[in-house]
């Protein structure tokens, strides 16, 4: 299963690194407006400092405008992929960037059809918001097992990519139903290495070495 990290923060991102846990990491523009200054250097850096993909979003609403802004967006590293919204233009312009070979992340997908249309547009990975979704009252994590039967049925080669990662829960559950990757934010990737229990037995083992050595 492939981690990526969601998030534009260059210290997050390094320590993930650092800890082996990051394949990849998706930004959105309301991770970028997190971080101030500069979206673009702060892009072509993440770039640079991720050794995978790294999801860069469009905001034009039309297909020509959305692939303008990948030619621009491609420039920051080899590892890009495009983040494009699930709309009608969205499959355009998806399905346009599919035929030149570049890769492609379909966001904002609320429903196990969206997801198929993504895949048959030719989109290299779809991301289910679960988060959003339990957010109003509704099951995310159903709708990822959904996906996978579709794109298991057909063999569709895009890759299922979970998204709006709100708990550990989310990231077994996504494990469990065999979803190829999970983006995680820092906070969740912290809660994943904790159990009390290590807590517990550490301080113990800390305690009976100090007795030890009086
Ligand atoms: C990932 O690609 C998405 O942009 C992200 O997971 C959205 O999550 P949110 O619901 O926390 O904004």
């Amino acid at each position: 299963m492939e981690f990526f990290l969601d998030t534009a923060n260059l210290d997050e991102i390094r320590r993930a690194n650092a800890q082996g846990l990051m394949d990849g990491v998706t930004t959105n523009p309301t991770l970028l407006s997190h971080e101030g200054g500069d979206w673009r250097s702060q892009m072509e850096a993440i770039c640079q400092e991720v050794d995978g993909p790294v999801s860069l979003e469009v905001v034009g609403e039309s297909a020509e405008e959305m692939i303008r802004e990948a030619e621009d967006l491609s420039a920051f590293g080899d590892n890009v992929v495009i983040k494009i919204p699930m709309t009608s233009e969205g499959l355009v312009a998806t399905r346009t960037l599919y035929r030149k070979g570049v890769q492609t992340n379909v966001t904002l997908v609320f429903s196990p059809l969206q997801a198929l249309m993504a895949a048959k547009a030719g989109a290299t990975y779809v991301s289910p918001f679960v988060g959003r979704l339990d957010g109003i009252g509704h099951d995310g994590m159903e709708l990822i097992r959904q996906i996978r039967t579709i794109f298991d049925n057909y063999d569709f080669p895009t890759k299922v990519l979970v998204a709006s990662i709100r708990h550990p829960m989310h990231v077994l559950e996504a494990a469990l139903i065999g979803a190829d990757t999970a983006t995680v934010p820092f906070k969740v990737l912290s809660e994943l290495v904790k159990h009390p229990l290590t807590d517990k037995g550490l301080a113990q083992f800390n305690a009976d070495w100090d007795k030890l050595n009086k």
